[in-house]
């Protein structure tokens, strides 16, 4: 499990419930910041950390925009009837929160507390990263004892650069699909990743929905899928429990399909468990 930098709850919290947890920074824009904030995850008692740079400005996500969702939020007639017609978020989720820990802020961005989810600042707050270059990741090898991880790499050339920067694993990632348009799917450069990084795990992410999706990465290499919005949306239909389903679902496609593919440990994967796709003639 991989805490994110945007979440809005503190991460000394979550390492309290979860010791294993990974943290994933968006790194502040200038260095002081970027060394606070990790001097902050390391006493905070973290021993692995993300590092993404595949998110350096803030992305034009129409979807986003169309179905009114904004950041920083902004109160609408729209927001409002939202909330009002959908009372076991309203009253579960919101104003739980709100009774619990305030009004909502951006806790992790940086070494202090962040903007409100309400305020201008909050943009700044993630788009002040285009300037960072490969000696701001190689000042956070030097600063950081635990293990190190890069999220967002999708070419040969820069996962060479990362390992050779003491990164000690990568995330093949194209953000789901929600950052640069006509990127390419992560799936199709792992292979070329993982021979050109022997020495450290590659991890993949972004579209994987099922058991079979995990088999074909674990096929071409990988050593790790994580899974982004099923678990989100499972959590916004059932909480929990949802989560818990939609883990207890992937898990058990996962057991099935190695089955039927004659597979008892994922070792036994390779890749001539697969087919190269030929265009339709
Ligand atoms: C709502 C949302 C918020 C996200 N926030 C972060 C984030 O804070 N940090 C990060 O590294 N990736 C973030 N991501 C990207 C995910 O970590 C992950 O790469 C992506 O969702 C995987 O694709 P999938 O959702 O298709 O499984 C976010 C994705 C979504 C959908």
């Amino acid at each position: 499990m991989i805490m994110s930098g945007s979440s809005l709850i503190r991460l000394e919290e979550v390492v309290q419930a979860n010791p294993d947890a990974w943290f994933q920074a968006y790194l502040p824009g200038d260095e002081p910041s970027m060394i606070a904030l990790v001097e902050r995850v390391k006493a905070a008692g973290y021993r692995t950390l993300v590092v993404t740079v595949d998110a350096n400005i803030a992305s034009n996500r129409e979807n986003n925009i169309r179905a009114g969702f904004s950041t920083p939020l902004r109160p609408s007639l729209s927001l409002a009837w939202e909330g009002i017609t959908h009372p076991r978020w309203l009253f579960g989720t919101f104003l739980k929160t709100i009774a619990r820990h305030g009004l909502p802020h951006f806790e992790n961005n940086y070494a202090r507390r962040g903007a409100p989810i309400l305020s201008q600042n909050v943009l700044r707050d993630f788009s002040d990263r285009g300037h960072m270059n490969w000696n701001h990741f190689r000042m956070i090898r030097r600063l950081w004892p635990g293990h190190l991880v890069i999220k967002g790499i999708l070419d040969v050339r820069d996962a060479r650069l990362a390992v050779d920067s003491g990164a000690d694993g990568i995330i093949v990632s194209n953000h789901g699909g929600r950052q640069l348009d006509g990127t390419v799917p992560p799936l199709r450069v792992l292979p070329g990743i993982v021979q050109a990084c022997p020495e450290v795990p590659v991890m993949i992410d972004s579209g994987f929905r099922r058991g079979t999706d995990v088999l074909k990465a674990v096929a071409l290499g990988a050593k790790f899928v994580f899974v982004g919005r099923p678990f989100n949306y499972a959590a916004s239909v059932a909480g929990e429990d949802g989560v818990r389903k939609a883990i207890g679902l992937l898990r058990e496609e996962v057991s099935r399909n190695m089955a039927m593919l004659g597979v008892n440990g994922l070792s036994e994967l390779d890749a001539s468990y697969l087919l190269p796709a030929h265009p339709v003639s």
